[in-house]
């Protein structure tokens, strides 16, 4: 550990080992100040190649510098003639050998015995010497941030004094001063937090809600930090602390990336981690649908008008340029007919808050009441909403850079007009139920006219209908015209009786337990003709109606691809709901891959079983007659045949389940901890690019046999993603495979499998490799690009609403969830 040595070494050399400057005392270039924590050390540097001399703040044991403040970043010293001290006002100034003062720490009042103290927060303060007490401090550094927000630090503002703490980048990493990328609090009447470059807004945070920053879930369920946020007639600010103290983490703004980014100190790793950048994605780009459109990452095309408006220039918006925005129905006018009404939309990120009214004592009723009275009132919501929601706030003219937040609870009150105004209500944000009303009015005629066919059919079908069990009768209706109209394979969907499963069952033994999804237990079974079945047993908490869970299963069973597990058929009886598959001897990959088996798959084998699941995810994504999001790939639902096909399994199960509901009622980020995508976990965002994330880390656990999560115990900070970046990195990628493959690989297949990981692995999702993509890669040998920083290389950042330790057991944590769109 040479870093080590050397600082010691330095801090022999120089430092004054203290934490206190007093008037009596001046600190030259070349010494500094150590905070009593010792995390913190201040004093004269120069960034990057630069020679020219700053002073400023930066960790002490931390190697290369890493530096939070800088005094006079737009006056640095070109010598180093630099003093810093106490003047005879008691003002802290940094001097030149020539008395010229660079910079000042401008004391409010006139102290006695002045001292400039390092404290172990990395506040630099100038306070009188006897007294302690922070509201009394002449001056601090956390009054003037530059470009790194720490733990403790107030960012906003001080009403009483108009001090307004803002943050901004420096311009480059040699040149400390202000860049144009900058932060802060805006003062609207629902106060905000933003993003700037130059006088342009890039990104809001958005308005604070009582409980996170609508809309931007990131800082709020990063589960590192506590955020709280003050707003009353003396400051508007928000702090954070971290919530385990022995942890480093800083919030830097990044001129060259124009973002704000989170990272933690890897003591391990000797460098920092990046776990969250914002902007973090194409939605949160500022306005980025125009007035009154909607940006829902994963929709084609990304920017959608809300419901009751259309597209203000149909033309510029079908050439994907948005910014036009737009607007309401022409023969729309302001309680015209007094049919205004307002509609609740959830989920969104509450509009740019410019031109708001907020009266924070009023009701909901109250608020709706006064918005519906001033036509220029657009948009009202609660302005708090904890506690099942209070005050107004109420939006004027047009409602700007809005996007879907699937995960979010806030509802926003958007004002319509129109005749239909009844139906509309069940449009509201769930196209999917739209098309699954028009698929099941379809369904209904189909089933009269197939009536008499499904009578003579039902005689044949294994077992008999039971008394008053109509809902086999009807999915016997479904099942057959589902036969009838001959997708691929042809399949034929039986309906099965419960006695006939509890039978082959061994009446749903743990004996023929074979493991447990989200959605419930899957069982061997045997039936009379000895054909074997895995059933699944859906969990009784599903609460879909049986009209969509017949829809479901129907859609489901059309599925039919080599490299997905075969739905054989169903069972319906009371409150059981089950689904048959065909039954897979060699079980799921995770017991290859991790268990004592893992011997037994040697390289080609799993090249195979990687360009396999490759290919069932490119018929879920692509090729099938749905698209369907599978959202919770990883291992254990890779099943393998006796040839060791894999076989993904689970598909469109959360549909089945009910996904939506499960959404609503728990506001859970669903899906397997360990293979979520970043904007999945942190944003609630999916999409196929999430689903190709989770692949990339199901290619990393197949190639090196080790689990994402929970495989580095000596090193808790880092993960398997974070283990094969710095393996890349460090030039050794071939020490990431299993030890059990040594001399039976190919070596240029593995490197590629790796580098195909970490594409697929990449933070953005935009630069995440569509799948069709990677089934091309795997099988040829083009040039590939180089993959960027990968996302969550940390091990031990649970997600709010998860339990770190369940994932052996069936919860909603697991359960996946998909998503369909008629094509
Ligand atoms: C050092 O630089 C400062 C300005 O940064 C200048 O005022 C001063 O004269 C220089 N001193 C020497 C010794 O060159
Ligand atoms: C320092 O503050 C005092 C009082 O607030 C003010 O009068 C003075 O001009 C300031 N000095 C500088 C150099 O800003
Ligand atoms: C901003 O981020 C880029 C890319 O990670 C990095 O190279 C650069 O040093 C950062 N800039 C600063 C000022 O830290
Ligand atoms: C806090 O972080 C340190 C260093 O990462 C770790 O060793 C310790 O176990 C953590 N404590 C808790 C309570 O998580
Ligand atoms: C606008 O609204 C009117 C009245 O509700 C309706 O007849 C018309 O079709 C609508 N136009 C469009 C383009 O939706
Ligand atoms: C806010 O609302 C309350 C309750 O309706 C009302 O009493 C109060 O006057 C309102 N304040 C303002 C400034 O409008
Ligand atoms: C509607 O509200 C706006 C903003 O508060 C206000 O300027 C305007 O006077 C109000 N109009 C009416 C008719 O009350």
């Amino acid at each position: 550990m040479p870093w080590i040595t050397l600082n010691i070494c330095l801090i022999r050399r120089f430092s004054f080992a203290s934490d206190i400057l007093t008037q009596l005392e001046s600190l030259p270039d070349g010494q500094t100040l150590v905070s009593e924590n010792e995390i913190f050390e201040m004093g004269f540097f120069s960034p990057g190649t630069s020679t020219d001399r700053y002073v400023g703040i930066w960790y002490h044991k931390i190697p290369g510098r890493t530096v939070v403040w800088v005094a006079n970043r737009n006056r640095p010293f070109k010598n180093n003639s630099g003093l810093l001290s106490i003047n005879a006002e008691g003002h802290a100034v940094l001097l030149s050998n020539d008395d010229n003062i660079v910079w000042l720490a401008n004391s409010t009042k006139k102290a006695l015995s002045p001292i400039l103290q390092l404290l172990g927060s990395g506040n630099l303060v100038l306070r009188e010497g006897k007294d302690l007490k922070p509201q009394n401090y002449l001056w601090q550094s956390f009054d003037y941030p530059s470009d790194t927000i720490l733990p403790g630090m107030k960012f906003g503002w001080d009403l009483r004094t108009r001090l307004n703490r803002r943050s901004t980048a420096w311009k480059n990493w040699d040149d400390p001063s202000t860049g144009d990328f900058g932060a802060e609090i805006l003062l609207h009447n629902y106060p905000e937090v933003a993003n700037w470059q130059g006088p342009t807004e890039l990104s809001r945070v958005g308005p604070w809600n009582g409980v996170r920053f609508s809309g931007y879930s990131h800082v709020t369920r990063n589960p590192l930090y506590e955020l709280k946020f003050v707003w009353n007639k003396d400051e508007v600010y928000f702090v954070y602390k971290i919530i385990n103290e022995s942890m480093i983490t800083r919030v830097v703004l990044n001129q060259t990336l124009y973002s704000v980014v989170d990272s933690i100190w890897s003591e391990d790793d000797q460098r920092w981690i990046t776990f969250s950048f914002s902007p973090g994605d194409n939605c949160d780009m500022y306005n980025r649908c125009g007035p009154n459109g909607n940006c829902v990452l994963g929709e084609t095309p990304i920017c959608q008008c809300l419901t009751g408006f259309l597209p203000k220039s149909p033309k510029n918006w079908n050439a994907m340029d948005w910014s036009k925005g737009c607007i309401r129905n022409k023969s729309w006018s302001c309680r015209g007919n007094n049919k205004d009404y307002f509609v609740k939309f959830s989920g969104l990120k509450l509009p740019d808050t410019t031109y708001t009214w907020v009266n924070a004592s009023m009701t909901l009723e109250e608020c709706k009441a006064k918005c519906w009275e001033n036509c220029s009132c657009n948009a009202y919501a609660n302005s708090d909403i904890r506690e099942g929601g209070s005050g107004c706030v109420m939006w004027f003219g047009d409602l700007i850079d809005i996007r879907q937040v699937p995960f979010d609870d806030q509802d926003l009150y958007i004002r319509l007009a129109s005749p239909e105004t009844a139906e509309l209500d069940e449009a509201i944000g769930n196209k999917t139920t739209v098309i699954a009303v028009t698929v099941s009015t379809v369904l209904a005629v189909v089933m009269l006219i197939t009536l008499f066919y499904i009578y003579i059919r039902r005689r044949t079908s294994i077992g008999n209908k039971e008394e008053g069990s109509d809902g086999n009768m009807e999915l016997q209706t479904l099942m057959a015209e589902n036969n009838e109209e001959g997708y691929e394979g042809n399949m034929e969907q039986r309906i099965y009786d419960l006695a006939v499963i509890a039978n082959a069952t061994n009446n749903f033994s743990l004996d023929n337990k074979l493991g447990g999804g989200g959605f419930g237990l899957v069982y061997k079974g045997i039936l009379g003709d000895g054909q074997e079945i895995a059933v699944k047993r859906l969990s009784q908490s599903s609460s879909q109606g049986l009209r969509e869970f017949k829809n479901e299963v129907k859609l489901c069973a059309k599925l039919q691809h080599r490299n997905l597990v075969k739905v054989l058929g169903c069972c319906i009886q009371g409150e059981e709901k089950m689904l048959i598959y065909e039954y897979m001897p060699n079980k799921s990959l995770d017991s290859f891959i991790f268990g004592n088996e893992s011997q037994l798959l040697d390289w080609s084998k799993r090249f195979h079983i990687i360009r396999g699941i490759a290919r069932g995810l490119m018929y879920l994504h692509q090729d099938s007659r749905l698209k369907i999001v599978h959202r919770d790939l990883k291992a254990s639902n890779i099943l393998l045949d006796s040839e060791l096909n894999p076989k993904i399994s689970d598909f469109g199960l959360a549909r089945i389940f009910g996904g939506d509901k499960i959404e609503d009622n728990t506001r859970q980020i669903v899906g397997t901890y360990g293979y979520m995508a970043p904007e999945y976990a942190i944003h609630g965002l999916f999409s196929i690019k999430s689903d190709v994330f989770s692949f990339g880390v199901l290619l990393l656990e197949i190639v090196s046999g080790m689990k994402n999560r929970g495989s580095f115990l000596s090193s808790q900070s880092i993960n398997l993603i974070g283990h094969a970046w710095r393996l890349w990195n460090e030039g050794v990628p071939l020490k990431f495979a299993n030890e059990h493959l040594e001399g039976s690989y190919v070596e240029s297949e593995v490197l590629r499998c790796i580098h195909i990981g970490l594409l697929c692995l990449q933070y953005n999702a935009d630069d995440r490799p569509d799948i069709t993509s990677v089934v091309i890669m795997l099988s040829s040998e083009g040039v590939l690009p180089e993959p960027k920083e990968p996302g969550f290389l940390l091990d031990h950042i649970p997600v709010k609403g998860e339990s770190p330790n369940n994932h052996a057991t069936p919860s909603s944590n697991e359960i996946s969830m998909t998503m369909l769109e008629a094509r």
